[in-house]
């Protein structure tokens, strides 16, 4: 089956007020594009549980704080569709930003709290553009359901915390982080890395994996388990912009550890920025 591309607000209104009926769950996958098996993952599980998905394509302005980054950011439409009608997904909708933004946007969504540390700290904006942009999707395309992936840990707790403040009729589904056979977490981000630099971004998850070990075998002080974890990224390759134990709905850095946290970290490796997350408990160990 074909999977229809849908460029409007209009046409997307049009053609998914047809879909909608008593019974069949309308999942959302929002993207913006350069597929990848991370973005897979989510289409597969939203085909598993919604009787119809729509994969949004759409590279977001507002929430590039860097314009640069922006411009070179991939776009591989044509064989992006492809993916998704591989998948089984039944529509993409990909507007163009004139088409988001015919007007300058005057209202903009802040999610006070969980946007202000970890990636919020060195992305000013960044949350805000995303949270501004979902709930748009949202209103446009309207959801039951939407996937999003734990690998962005902080952007599924700005969406889950959005959508419970302001009543959003929409259920965020998180799922877990698809990884390269060597713990690197799939990222577009990843085709900028020169061979080398390549060889050198798993020492991220590794450090990430050490930390959740700490913790799992009884540390219980966020700061020993940092400096262990900042060991294994101490290269003159990468720098790192944070390592932190965070409490996983708040993103606040955490006191003691005393039940699950969130072990996250963004370091730059040359010009190539990098994120991962793992959750980790004190007693039950890392999961997923
Ligand atoms: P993008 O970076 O394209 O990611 C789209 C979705 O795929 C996000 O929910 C992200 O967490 C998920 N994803 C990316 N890599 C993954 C991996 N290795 N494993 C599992 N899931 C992965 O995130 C965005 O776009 C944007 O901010 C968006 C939410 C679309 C708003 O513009």
């Amino acid at each position: 089956m074909n999977a229809q591309l849908i460029h409007s607000v209009a046409e997307a209104r049009q053609a998914l007020s047809a879909v909608r009926r008593p019974g069949t769950i309308l999942g959302l996958v929002p993207t913006m594009g350069a597929l990848h098996a991370g973005h897979g993952r989510l289409i597969e599980v939203a085909v598993r549980e919604c009787g119809y998905v729509v994969v949004s394509i759409f590279v977001n302005p507002i929430q590039f704080n860097d314009q640069r980054d922006y411009a070179l950011y991939p776009q591989t439409l044509s064989t992006d569709l492809e993916f998704c009608q591989a998948l089984g997904a039944h529509a993409v909708f990909a507007p163009s930003a004139e088409e988001m933004y015919p007007h300058p946007q005057s209202s903009f969504v802040e999610v006070a709290g969980v946007s202000e540390r970890l990636c919020g700290e060195f992305r000013p904006g960044h949350f805000r553009g995303v949270a501004t942009v979902v709930l748009k999707l949202f209103g446009i395309v309207q959801p039951e359901r939407a996937y999003f992936g734990e690998k962005d840990a902080q952007q599924l707790a700005v969406i889950r915390r959005m959508v419970r403040d302001l009543n959003v009729p929409v259920q965020v589904v998180g799922v877990p982080t698809v990884r390269e056979p060597d713990g690197l977490a799939l990222s577009s981000r990843n085709q900028r890395l020169s061979e080398e630099e390549r060889r050198i971004a798993p020492a991220l998850y590794r450090a990430l994996e050490l930390a959740a070990k700490r913790i799992a075998m009884g540390e219980r002080r966020p700061e020993k388990v940092r400096l262990e974890a900042l060991a294994e990224l101490n290269r003159p390759e990468i720098r790192v912009e944070y390592l932190e134990i965070a409490d996983p709905a708040g993103m606040q850095p955490a006191g003691r550890i005393e039940g699950p946290v969130l072990v996250a970290a963004a370091i730059r490796i040359g010009s190539t920025r990098l994120i991962d997350n793992i959750l980790c408990a004190p007693s039950d160990g890392v999961f997923p």
